[in-house]
């Protein structure tokens, strides 16, 4: 059967609150060299998505100015050059952009199979956290087996696929949260301690648990008001990784003396402007490593809440809200 030349997709009318969102008919893409085209069955919500509704975080160009960064479904079309798939493949795809939409075009390289046992909502659940947690806590921040981190926003969609990433790959994992059910949470993925931030110093709990060695890896979503405390956290040789800036990203009078003394590193990143052949890259590692644990059962996506695609505004209240423990996921 031919595909429709029109498709439902969530526009925004102008940046602003969860309202501007509507569901509209709009263009359906057309895969362009090295694409696939989704037909898409679910969508993740990210924290990003959010952050570009407001406009604070426009897609980079070339990327779709639709919203969403992460779409399962299965493949309905082929663009040029790809040979790594077939039309009627299952796959969950890490997208420029353009997942809160009927029909998603992405790079071939950036798709993944579903794990075994998955549905579209559990896989739609894992690209932007895994790719990111992959790039960041295991590629830039190096993470051993045998090594210790601490990841903040532990109950996160990223620190819910931290915890159990770095737990089953033999690391001990520490992790902060805001709420009792959140804590419990952390607990629960894998983490040998979780730290209520709200009522203590984090730096001071991890001095204690580890006896003043200090954890290895930080990942860190919050920044400014985090940096000291983070810098005092790490053991020597640290590295500090920065993913996001939750209480801004400035901070002021900052003594640099303990990165020198304790040999630290200090780095970040964002995964949406990353080369198509580095997420690729970022791609293969995932499927050797990641995947047989998806598939295995020993780490799996925490879904909060389903929302249909037109109610893609509750979904973004209810991630502002921040209350959810995990990935918040629209079907369609
Ligand atoms: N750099 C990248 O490539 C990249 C990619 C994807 C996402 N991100 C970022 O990673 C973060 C998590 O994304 P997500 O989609 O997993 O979002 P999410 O599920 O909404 O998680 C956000 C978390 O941040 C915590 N938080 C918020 N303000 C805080 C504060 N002032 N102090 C301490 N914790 C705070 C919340 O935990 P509590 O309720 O416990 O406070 C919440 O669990 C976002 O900031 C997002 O922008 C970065």
């Amino acid at each position: 059967m031919p595909l429709p030349e029109l498709m439902t997709a969530i526009t925004i009318a102008a940046p602003g609150g969860p309202e501007v969102m509507i569901a509209a008919k709009i263009p359906r893409p057309e895969p362009g060299p090295g694409e696939v085209l989704i037909r898409v069955a679910a969508a993740g919500v990210n924290r990003p998505d959010i952050m570009q509704r407001k406009g604070l975080y426009p897609p980079p160009p070339g990327a779709s100015p639709l919203l969403g960064l992460e779409a399962a479904g299965d493949i309905v079309a082929l663009g040029p050059d790809v040979t790594a798939f077939r039309i009627g493949a299952r796959v969950t795809a890490l997208c420029n952009g353009g997942a809160y939409a009927e029909y998603c075009a992405v790079p071939a390289t950036q798709c993944l199979p579903w794990p075994e046992g998955f549905d579209a909502v559990k896989a739609a659940a894992l690209p932007e956290t895994f790719f990111t947690v992959w790039a960041n806590l295991f590629q830039a921040g190096r993470l051993a087996a045998g090594e210790s981190a601490l990841i903040h926003g532990g109950a996160s969609g990223i620190g819910t696929t931290a915890i159990q990433l770095g737990h089953a790959l033999g690391a001990s994992m520490y992790a902060t949260a805001g709420s009792l059910e959140k804590l419990a949470a952390c607990l629960r993925l894998g983490a040998v301690a979780a730290i209520d931030y709200k009522t203590q110093d984090f730096s001071a709990e991890i001095a204690r648990l580890t006896k003043e060695a200090g954890v290895d890896v930080i990942l860190d979503m919050v920044g400014a008001s985090y940096i000291a405390r983070d810098i005092r956290a790490l053991a020597r040789g640290g590295r500090l990784v920065l993913i996001a800036f939750q209480s801004g990203s400035k901070v002021e009078a900052f003594d640099f003396l303990p990165v020198m003394t304790k040999r630290l590193t200090i780095t970040g990143s964002t995964m949406r402007p990353r080369a198509r052949a580095e997420k690729g890259a970022i791609a293969a590692e995932l499927k050797e490593k990641a995947w047989p644990l998806l598939s295995s059962g020993r780490v799996a996506p925490v879904i909060f809440a389903t929302f249909p695609l037109a109610e893609a505004a509750a979904a973004h209240r209810l991630m502002e809200d921040g209350r959810h423990i995990g990935k918040i996921v629209l079907v369609l």
